[in-house]
Order: C-alpha cells, then structure tokens, then sequence
C-alpha cells in the first residue's frame, strides 16, 4: 500500500480538485444499481469523501476507507455526517473492515485500482467479493491514461477485471466507457475560457465502470 502522492499539501491539493466533481455525473452508471436508502455502503480509497457524502445524503450509511491520513481528515473536515464513519485500512487486506464482520450492499472503489500492485490484485479482489452481501453490487472506476509520477500507479484494463470477476462467479453487469470527468472538465472549461489544460494542470483520462452481481452468471 501507498500512499505516496497523497498526504500533506500534495493530498490537500487532490482533494480539492476531487472535490469539483460531481459525484452524480461521474458515478451515473451506478445510480440505477443503488438499492433503495438505507443501504449498507463501503468506499474504499474514498478519497477527499465526496462520493461518501454523496451516497450519505441519499440516506446510505457509508464507511469510508482510506489508508492516507490527510484524504481522512480532508473527508472528516468537508463533510461531517453522521451517515459516513471513516477507517483506516487498504487493500488488498482491508484487515480493519473485515474485523467489523459487516457485509455491504454496494462496494464502491473509484479510482484505486491502479495503485494496487498487480501482484495483489487476485487478493483484494477476492476480499471485495467476499464483503459482498448476496445480490450486492461491487462498482470499479478504472483511471486510464498516462500515470501521474509523484503516485505509485500500475497499468489497469477491463479485460483483467473481466477474468477476476469469472474466476469469483460473479457478473459483470455493465461496462460503461466514457470519457472521464476530467475530460468533461476540460470540455467545461473549454466552454467557460477557462482552459484547464492550456494550463496543464489536468491528464486527459477516462474511467470504465464496471458492476458486479454476486451469483448471476458471469458472461465474456
Ligand atoms: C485517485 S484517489 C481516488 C479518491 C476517490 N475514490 C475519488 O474517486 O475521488 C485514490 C485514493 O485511493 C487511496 N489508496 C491508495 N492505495 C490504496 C489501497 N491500497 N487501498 C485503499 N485505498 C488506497 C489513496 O489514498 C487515495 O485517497
């Protein structure tokens, strides 16, 4: 696990910019695989806690992972609601939540997969599947596009989550492939003068989403 990248100044500064998303638009393909309110909800690497307060303030109960002390107290501090508890913990073990003895509805892990050494990668997947009440909904955003060099982050593909997920007998439901938030924003900025990338402050990237259904039938 690292979190290089991540902690201090460098990690205050991601969280603002994750924070300029909009949790509705970039998780759109999910919003239909949401079980009604309240459901049980784990966002691993949740980062700056927008998509937790997101899916609290539908009336979810959330528990926000993250292993970097700073992502934590950014999310603590931008949004303290009752309905996330936060807790320190990573893949591919994710030790502290199995301890809870909790199963969830739906597991969301947005943007982490590539700081995940392939090498670990059959055992965090595994470990996300058995967190998985029947029926639940595991989605996966995998981040594309050149790595960032001051985080640890290896190649990810679709095809290598197709094969896990036929390996764990759980469905791929969807692959949603579209271009990123990023690249909205910079369409965004585009519209507005801004120029986000003009000032190379922002990778073009886009995200796949992908949901999982414990016990249909996997396909490909
Ligand atoms: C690119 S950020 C994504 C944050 C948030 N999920 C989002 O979509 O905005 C990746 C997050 O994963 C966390 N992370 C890094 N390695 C991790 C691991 N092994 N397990 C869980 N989280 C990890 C980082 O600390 C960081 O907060």
């Amino acid at each position: 696990m690292s979190t290089r990248g991540y902690e201090g100044e460098a990690g205050r500064a991601l969280a603002e910019r994750y924070e300029t998303v909009d949790p509705a638009v970039l998780h759109q393909a999910l919003v239909p695989h949401l079980p009604p309110a309240p459901a049980a909800i784990l966002d691993v690497g949740a980062g700056s806690g927008r998509d937790a307060a997101w899916l609290a303030n539908l009336g979810h109960s959330v528990l926000a992972v993250e292993p970097s002390a700073t992502m934590r107290a950014e999310g603590q501090r931008r949004h303290p609601l009752p309905g996330i508890a936060w807790v320190t913990d990573s893949l591919p073990g994710l030790e502290s939540v199995f301890r809870l003895s909790t199963a969830f509805d739906v597991i969301l892990l947005s943007a982490v997969w590539m700081h995940i050494p392939p090498c670990d990668r059959p055992r965090a997947f595994r470990k996300l599947v058995t967190l998985l009440k029947p029926g639940g909904t595991l989605t996966i955003t995998l981040r594309l596009g050149p790595p960032a060099p001051d985080r640890d982050m290896h190649p990810v593909d679709v095809a290598e989550i197709e094969a896990l997920s036929r390996a764990h007998g759980v469905a791929v439901l969807n692959v949603d492939q579209r271009w990123s938030w990023f690249f909205d924003q910079f369409y965004a900025a585009q519209r507005s003068g801004m120029g986000f990338l003009s000032r190379g402050k922002f990778h073009v990237w886009f995200a796949i989403i992908i949901n999982f259904v414990r016990g249909h039938q996997a396909v490909g």
